[in-house]
């Protein structure tokens, strides 16, 4: 980072004390978190989070998970992304284009000379069922050199061996669980992927929201209240100490499906 004057420091650090502040207030805010709420709920009835595209990849998400991801990459640096459940292949996309632009911000900062095409970084995805229309689009996109998918369960032990052995090689690993949503499946992929995230970095669980949904909102799916990946988080907490849930994360968000599920590696 430059070199700034003093003043200038002062001004930065006080806008980032001002944002502090403000959501540390909002989080206190009753109305907006019950209309948060509201919209979630309705949201979600409307499947609003499949609206959405990164670099002409559908990803299923909503726009604000995705801002607090790029916030996380930018501030872990990671050498590795892993990610359960790549569906159309948007997530994974967008974490590997965030490791693109890391490498173009170190080639900038190191006053090298970046080659797009190759780097040290790279998105591991992983999917029980890999379409075929999905990995012909992800394999002939400019994103696809910092990309590896393993198509098999992700607690399935013969895939997870090859995850733990390919981040072996890797410094600053962030984790994303976004696969099968059931409390015993969300469990199993914590136990096996939770462990390989790098101190000070974190382990996101998507879609932990589902536990504060109405309990018809997944008619054909098995999960629901009580069924989740908010309890499976709750039930590796327990023995987990390692990791803490940053609430900070979901409170400036306020509209996420990721509650209680930003948990931050402390040691
Ligand atoms: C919610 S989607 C993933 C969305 C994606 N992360 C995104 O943001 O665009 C869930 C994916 O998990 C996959 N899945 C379901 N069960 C799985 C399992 N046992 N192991 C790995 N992936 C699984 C599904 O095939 C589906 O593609």
């Amino acid at each position: 980072m430059a070199d700034f004057p003093e003043a200038v420091v002062n001004r930065l650090n006080e806008f980032k004390e001002e944002v502090v502040n403000r959501v540390d207030a909002m989080s206190r805010n009753d109305r907006l978190q019950a209309e948060a709420a509201e919209f979630m709920r309705t949201s979600m009835r409307c499947q609003y989070p499949y609206n959405f595209s990164w670099m002409s990849r559908p990803i299923i998400q909503y726009p604000q998970d995705m801002v607090a991801m790029q916030e996380l990459i930018w501030r872990v640096r990671p050498d590795l992304v892993i990610e359960t459940g790549i569906a159309h292949g948007g997530s994974l996309i967008f974490s590997a284009s965030m490791l693109a632009l890391l490498d173009m911000a170190d080639a900038i900062e190191s006053g090298t000379t970046l080659d797009p095409g190759k780097s040290n970084r790279k998105a591991l995805g992983i999917d029980i069922d890999i379409r075929v229309h999905n990995r012909a689009a992800i394999e002939a996109h400019p994103m696809a050199s910092r990309i590896q998918m393993i198509e098999g369960s992700s607690i399935a032990p013969e895939v997870v061996e090859q995850v733990r052995d390919i981040a072996a090689g890797y410094q600053r690993v962030l984790v994303c669980l976004d696969s099968h949503h059931t409390h015993a499946h969300v469990l199993a992929e914590l136990e096996a992927y939770a462990p390989l995230t790098s101190v000070g970095s974190y382990c996101v669980v998507f879609d932990t929201v589902v536990e504060d949904l109405p309990a018809d909102m997944f008619p054909d799916r098995p999960w629901g209240p009580d069924d989740n990946p908010k309890t499976a988080v709750r039930e590796y907490l327990k023995t987990h100490q390692e990791f803490e849930i940053d609430k900070s994360i979901q409170h400036k968000l306020v509209i996420t499906s990721v509650t209680d599920g930003f948990l931050r590696r402390a040691v």
